[in-house]
Parts: structure tokens; C-alpha cells; sequence
């Protein structure tokens, strides 16, 4: 594990950025199609297109993360271009640390909106299971968005997410929509992203009923599900006509006390 970052104290904003136009569309040519999220770098620059932008705004409305995180410390899990812990800066958060297994492009992708937006959020090149309390410190505010269903270890993740969470976890993932059997804590196998699963296993994908029994068991006081998949019941008559369980989103909020 090595530390990447470095803080810079500058004061993160969306339009001023030290880039001029001709650099930025240079870095971004060179970056073309890498982004996952809709960047908005100012000047016309966004890394995606209307669709991408309408889903993340609504996906951020669907969190319902606080608009006021002053003072707030934040731990981004799978950060990838940073998207997310650029918004909780911009948000007023005292302190982010985006972390993620950045094994394709990812990194190149946060490093370029980190240096636009004179960012001073921390980043580090760190699998969630080696998250360590010892080495990241605490956090008033754990994020964890589509990474769930990454993990080889989900539950074990979630443990050592609680381990550094003082305050609130938000946990948005995939889960599972079995035609019946809904409220059993069932999760599809997944071996990990490293793993070839033969198109069998597309992630690890938990119904809500596993979601809950695994905050608890991670040692979350409580939690509230604040968004369940939409058409939840057409995905049902899908799994029962198509014999394979469906997905949709699910959003979490758990408590530590
Ligand atoms: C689907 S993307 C989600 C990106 C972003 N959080 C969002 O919700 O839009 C999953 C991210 O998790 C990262 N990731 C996957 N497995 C990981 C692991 N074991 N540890 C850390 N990051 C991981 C990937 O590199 C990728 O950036």
C-alpha cells in the first residue's frame, strides 16, 4: 500500500480551474472514453453526455447524501474518477479520501479533475478489503457506491467498512430480484473480478434481506433503505419467465448508533 497523495489546500471550484481550454481538451482527447461519470470540467468540458448526466443526477438526488457536509470526514470506496468525493469537497466535507483498486485508467481519469479543480482530496491505490483503521484513521461518513458487487468478500468489506465509520455508512449497490424467496439473505456466488465466471456470475449481488442481516452483523446500530429498485415487480415476473434472477438498485443508509 503506498500513499499517493498530497494535499493541496486551494479551495476546490467547478469553473476555475488552472487548465486552459487547449490543455484540458488535449488531456481529455488523450482520456477519451475513460471516464465513467459525468465530469463537468467547466468550459464546455463534460466527460459525458446528457443520458450519463441525467442518470448520476439522479442517482445523487436518490442518496440523499447531505447538502451541508462541513466539517464532515469521508471515506469514498471505488472512487474511480472521483466523481463522488469531488462533489463531497464541493459540499464542504474537511476531509476525503478517495480509494479504489484503480486497475484500468481510472486513476489517470481522478488525476486530471484533481489537478483542474486544485482538489485537496487525498487518494490512494487501496483494495476495500485491506482497509485498515490503523493507516486510513476514522471517518464520520463511509460512501460506497457500485462496489459491493465487486468484492470477493462483501461481508468481510463490510466489517472493515464499520471498523473506520463513525457516524454513517451509504451504501448503494445492485442486489438481487429472485422471482420468489425475496426476503431470504441470498447472494450470488462471485469469486471476484479477477475471476473468470463465465458470464455465470456477473457480480455478487445480495437481496435487501442480505443486505440488512449483513449491517447487522457488520455491527450497524441500524439502517433505512432509502430507494428500492423500480419496477421491482416486472423485474419479478422477468426472473420467474426467464428462470435467472434480476437486478436493481438498492440504497442504504446505515447508522452506528
Ligand atoms: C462500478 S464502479 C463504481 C464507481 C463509482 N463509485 C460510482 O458509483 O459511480 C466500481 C469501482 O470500484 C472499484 N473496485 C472494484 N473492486 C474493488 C476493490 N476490491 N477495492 C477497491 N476498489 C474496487 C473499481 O476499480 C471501480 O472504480
Amino acid at each position: 500500500m503506498c500513499l499517493l497523495a498530497s494535499l493541496n489546500p486551494s479551495k476546490y471550484r467547478v469553473f476555475m480551474g488552472p487548465l486552459s481550454p487547449s490543455q484540458l481538451k488535449l488531456r481529455l482527447d488523450n482520456l477519451q472514453g475513460e471516464f465513467h461519470s459525468p465530469i463537468d470540467f467547466g468550459m464546455g468540458f463534460v466527460t459525458k453526455g446528457p443520458r450519463v448526466q441525467r442518470r448520476f443526477s439522479r442517482r445523487l438526488r436518490l442518496m440523499d447524501i447531505p447538502q451541508d457536509l462541513r466539517g464532515k470526514t469521508i471515506l469514498d470506496i471505488g472512487a474511480w474518477d472521483g466523481y463522488f468525493s469531488f462533489e463531497f469537497e464541493r459540499r464542504g466535507a474537511k476531509r476525503v479520501l478517495a480509494i479504489d483498486a484503480w486497475n484500468g485508467r481510472g486513476l489517470e481519469c481522478f488525476l486530471l479533475g484533481h489537478e483542474h479543480f486544485n482538489s485537496k482530496v487525498e487518494y490512494l491505490k487501496l483494495d476495500a478489503h485491506d482497509i485498515d483503521r490503523d493507516k486510513l484513521g476514522a471517518f464520520d461518513f463511509v460512501f460506497c457506491a457500485g462496489l459491493l458487487y465487486h468484492l470477493r468478500h462483501p461481508m468481510l468489506v463490510l466489517q472493515k467498512i464499520r471498523s473506520v465509520c463513525t457516524e454513517r455508512l451509504i451504501l448503494e449497490t445492485n442486489s438481487l430480484i429472485p422471482a420468489v424467496h425475496e426476503s431470504t439473505p441470498l447472494i450470488t456466488f462471485f469469486p471476484g473480478d479477477d475471476f473468470d465466471t463465465h458470464g455465470r456470475h456477473p457480480g455478487a449481488f445480495p437481496t435487501e434481506a442480505w443486505v440488512s442481516d449483513a449491517m447487522h452483523l457488520a455491527g450497524f446500530a441500524r439502517h433505512k433503505i432509502v430507494y428500492r429498485p423500480s419496477f421491482k415487480l416486472l423485474k419479478k415476473l422477468a426472473a420467474l419467465a426467464t428462470n435467472q434472477p434480476q437486478k436493481g438498485r438498492l440504497i442504504v443508509h446505515a447508522f452506528v448508533d
